[in-house]
C-alpha cells in the first residue's frame, strides 16, 4: 500500500453487473447493506486504500441505482446483457486496453476482503511476475465456487465451475475467490479467446487461466490466510454470514481501542463510526452512518443512533437519534427521538417521550418529559414543562419557534408559530400562545377558572 511514482500503474475492475438472481430481491445484489452499507462501498473502501489509478465498475442490472450510490469513486461501462464475468471485464476495454499496468479484478459481492489482502495480492503479483495471480482459499465447504485445479507440480492449471466440475473436481476445496492480478495487456489479449462453451452458457473469466496456460504466460495463485474474508455473498443466509463476520470485526476493533460492550454479540456498529475511549454500549444498541461518539459517553440498551455526533459523558437511553449533534454532558431518554438537524448543547436534557426536530437548543435547557419541539431555536437555561409543544405546522407550511435564554415554558404550552418569547420570559401552564412574549414578562393565555359552589351536591346528583 506504499504510493509513489516509480510504481506501476494500477487499475480495478469491479464487477457489479449481475442481477443476483439468488437474493430473490428487486434490489442490485451489490447494493444489499451491511451494517447499512451497501457490500459494494466495503469494496471501493479496501481499493481506494490501495491506491488505485482508475476504477472502473461494470454496471448492468440496476445500473442507475447503483451508479447513484457510487457516485463519483469511480468510472462505469455498462454491461447491457449479463453474458457472465468475462463478458462483463471485455466492457472495460474501452477505458482500459492497450495501457501498461497491473488490473485487479474484483467481484462485487465479496465485501469482507481487507485492503491489506488486496495489498499482499498485487505485491505477490508484481513480484512474482505473473501474467495472472489468483486469489484463492481453502474452504471447509467449498460448494457453489470455481475450484482450482492444479497439476502433480502444484501449478495452477484452470479453473473449474461449480456447474461443470467432475466428482472428483468437487472434491477440491481450494476454491477462486474471484479477485484477481493480470498484466493489464495480457488481459485483454486472452479474453478474445473466450468462448461460452459450458453449463450455463456464459462467457467464464475464469476460462483465462487455461488461456494463459496455453500461450506459456506465467499463472500464480496466492492463497488468503483467512477463507472467511473472500465470502461471496450470493444469497441471504450469505449475507447474514457476512454482516455477523463484518460486525464481529469492527467491534473487535472498538473493543481494543478502549469501548466497553457489555454484549459484543448484541451490538452493531457500522463501519464508518468513530467512538473513542470509555464509552459503555449496552446489549441491543445500533449505531450506523458518520457517527461519532465520544469519550465517556454511555449508550443505552434498544437506541438506533444514524449519523450523530454524540458528546463527552451524554447519556442516550432507548432513544432514537438520526442526523443530529449532541453536546457534552447530555442526557437523553429514556424514550426519546431525536429527529435530523438538530444540536443540542451541553448539559441539555431531553427526557421521556420527547421528539426534537430540526431545532437547536443551548446548554443546559431542559425538556424532560412529553414535549415536540419542531423547526426552533432555544436559547440556555429554558425549562420546558411537561407536555408543550411548537405548534410549527399551519397544514400548508412551518413556521419558526424562538425561545431566549432563561425562558420557562410552563406545561401543557402551546407555541404557535412563528412566534418568539424573550430572555426570560414566563408562560403560565395551559397556555396557547400567539403573539410574542416580552423580556421578563409573564404570558397567560387559557380560560379563567369559575368555581360553582355546590355544584356538585345540589344539582348534579
Ligand atoms: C464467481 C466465479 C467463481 C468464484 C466465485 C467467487 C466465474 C465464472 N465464477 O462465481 O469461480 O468461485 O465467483 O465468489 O467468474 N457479474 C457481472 N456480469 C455478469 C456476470 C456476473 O457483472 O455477466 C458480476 C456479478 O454482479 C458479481 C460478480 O460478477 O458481482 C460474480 O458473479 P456471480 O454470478 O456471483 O458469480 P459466482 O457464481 O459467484
Ligand atoms: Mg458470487
Amino acid at each position: 500500500m506504499i504510493g509513489g511514482s516509480w510504481m506501476k500503474s494500477r487499475y480495478a475492475i469491479l464487477l457489479a453487473a449481475g442481477q443476483g438472481t439468488r437474493m430473490k430481491s428487486q434490489l442490485p445484489k451489490v447494493l444489499h447493506p451491511i451494517l447499512e452499507k451497501p457490500m459494494i462501498e466495503y469494496i471501493l473502501q479496501a481499493l481506494h486504500e490501495n491506491h488505485i489509478t482508475e476504477k472502473v465498475a461494470v454496471v448492468g442490472h440496476g445500473a442507475e441505482q447503483v451508479k447513484e450510490v457510487i457516485g463519483d469513486q469511480c468510472t462505469f461501462v455498462l454491461q447491457s446483457e449479463q453474458l457472465g464475468t468475462g463478458h462483463a471485464v471485455l466492457q472495460a476495454e474501452v477505458l482500459l486496453k492497450g495501457k501498461s499496468g497491473t488490473t485487479i479484478v474484483v467481484a462485487g459481492d465479496t465485501p469482507l476482503i481487507r485492503a491489506e489482502t488486496f495489498a499482499q495480492l498485487i505485491d505477490y503479483h508484481e513480484s512474482t511476475q505473473s501474467a495472472a495471480t489468483i486469489l484463492t482459499a481453502n474452504m471447509e465447504n467449498p460448494f457453489g465456487y470455481g475450484r482450482i485445479v492444479r497439476n502433480e507440480a502444484g501449478m495452477v492449471e484452470r479453473i473449474v465451475e461449480q456447474k461443470d466440475a467432475s466428482d472428483e473436481e468437487q472434491q477440491i476445496t481450494e476454491i477462486n475467490t474471484a479477485t484477481y492480478c493480470f498484466d493489464n495487456e495480457a488481459l485483454f489479449e486472452g479474453l478474445q479467446h473466450i468462448t461460452n462453451d459450458n453449463n450455463q452458457g456464459e462467457y467464464y473469466l475464469t476460462d483465462l487461466i487455461e488461456i494463459f496456460n496455453r500461450a506459456n504466460k506465467k499463472v500464480s495463485a496466492y492463497v488468503v490466510e483467512e477463507a472467511e474474508e473472500t465470502a461471496g455473498i450470493n444469497d441471504r443466509a450469505a449475507l447474514a454470514a457476512a454482516s455477523k463476520a463484518m460486525k464481529e470485526r469492527i467491534n473487535h476493533t472498538h473493543l481494543l481501542n478502549g469501548v466497553t460492550m457489555v454484549d459484543s454479540d448484541q451490538t452493531y456498529i457500522g463501519p464508518d463510526v468513530t467512538i473513542e475511549s470509555d464509552v459503555i454500549i449496552y446489549p441491543g444498541v445500533e449505531i450506523y452512518g458518520k457517527s461519532h461518539i465520544a469519550k465517556g459517553a454511555e449508550i443505552e440498551s434498544n437506541s438506533v443512533i444514524r449519523d450523530c455526533i454524540i458528546g463527552e459523558n451524554s447519556v442516550i437511553r432507548q432513544s432514537v437519534l438520526e442526523n443530529s449533534k449532541i453536546g457534552n454532558e447530555a442526557e437523553i431518554g429514556p424514550f426519546a427521538h431525536i429527529r435530523p438537524e438538530t444540536e443540542l448543547g451541553e448539559h441539555v436534557k431531553v427526557g421521556n417521550f420527547v421528539e426534537v426536530k430540526k431545532s437547536t437548543i443551548g446548554n443546559h435547557t431542559k425538556l424532560a418529559h412529553l414535549s415536540y419541539i419542531g423547526d426552533a431555536t432555544l436559547g440556555k437555561d429554558i425549562n420546558v414543562g411537561c407536555g408543550s409543544i411548537t405548534v410549527n405546522y399551519d397544514g400548508v407550511a412551518k413556521h419558526e419557534t424562538i425561545i431566549k435564554d432563561g425562558a420557562f415554558i410552563g406545561c401543557n404550552v402551546n407555541l404557535i408559530a412563528p412566534v418568539t418569547v424573550e430572555e426570560n420570559g414566563f408562560i403560565a401552564a395551559g397556555s396557547t400562545i400567539n403573539r410574542d412574549v416580552p423580556e421578563n414578562a409573564l404570558a397567560i393565555a387559557r380560560a379563567k377558572q369559575t368555581n360553582k359552589e355546590n355544584y356538585v351536591k345540589k344539582d348534579h346528583k
